[in-house]
C-alpha cells in the first residue's frame, strides 16, 4: 500500500505533508479497520469493491464498520489514481463532458463545496449517463451501482493543513491535479 508517486508530486496545489498524513495515516487506518471488520466473516478474502457493490450481503452486525472503513479504503484507493499534475483535459471523456455539462468545473465545484460536512463529490457513469453526485462520509457510488470516473475528497483531513477552512480554494486548485488520462481510461473501460 504505497503511493505510486512522490508525496510532493502535487505541490503546490496539494502539499506534501497533507499527502503523507492523508495516505499513510488516514488511508492506512481505513484499510486496517476494514480488514479487522471482515476478519473471520464470510467476507474475508473478498475484494472491497465486490463487497461494497453488494452491501445488502454484508452481515448486519458488521455492516456499518464495513461501509465506513471499506468505503474509506476503496474511495481513497480510487482517489490516489486520478491525481496528477498538468494533464491536459482531452480524450473522449473531455468530449463527453463538454457535451453533457454547460460548465463542468462550476457544477463539480458546486457539488464539492456544498457537500455538508465530510464526504466526496464524484463524476460517475450511472446507467451509461454522466452525472455529478456527492456522497456523505465514506459512502461510495459503487454501492448504488454507479461507476466512478473522478472524485474529490472533501473531508477536512484532505485540505485543512494547507487551506484551513477555505474548502473552495482547495476545490479550485484541485482542477490542476486531475489525471484526465486516467479518468479517460476509466471512462473507456466503463462504456
Ligand atoms: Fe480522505
Amino acid at each position: 500500500m504505497e503511493l505510486e508517486y512522490d508525496y510532493g508530486a502535487l505541490e503546490p496545489y496539494i502539499d506534501k505533508k497533507t499527502m503523507k498524513i492523508h495516505h499513510d495515516k488516514h488511508y492506512h487506518a481505513y484499510y486496517d479497520n476494514f480488514m479487522k471488520a471482515i476478519e473471520g466473516t464470510e467476507l474475508e478474502g473478498k475484494d472491497v469493491k465486490e463487497i461494497l457493490s453488494n452491501i445488502d450481503s454484508i452481515p448486519e452486525k458488521t455492516r456499518t464498520a464495513v461501509i465506513n472503513n471499506g468505503g474509506g479504503f476503496f474511495n481513497h484507493r480510487f482517489f490516489w489514481t486520478i491525481l496528477k499534475k498538468d494533464v491536459p483535459f482531452e480524450g473522449e471523456i473531455a468530449e463527453a463532458i463538454k457535451e453533457k455539462f454547460d460548465d463542468f468545473e462550476e457544477e463539480f465545484s458546486n457539488a464539492a463545496t456544498t457537500q455538508f460536512g465530510s464526504g466526496w463529490a464524484w463524476l460517475v457513469l450511472d446507467n451509461g449517463e454522466l452525472k455529478i453526485i456527492k456522497t456523505p462520509n465514506q459512502e461510495s457510488p459503487i454501492s448504488k451501482g454507479m461507476i466512478p470516473l473522478l472524485t474529490i475528497d472533501v473531508w477536512e483531513h484532505a485540505y485543512y493543513l494547507k487551506y484551513q477552512n477555505k474548502r473552495p480554494d482547495y476545490v479550485k486548485n484541485f482542477f490542476n491535479v486531475i489525471n484526465w488520462e486516467k479518468v479517460n481510461e476509466y471512462y473507456m473501460e466503463a462504456k
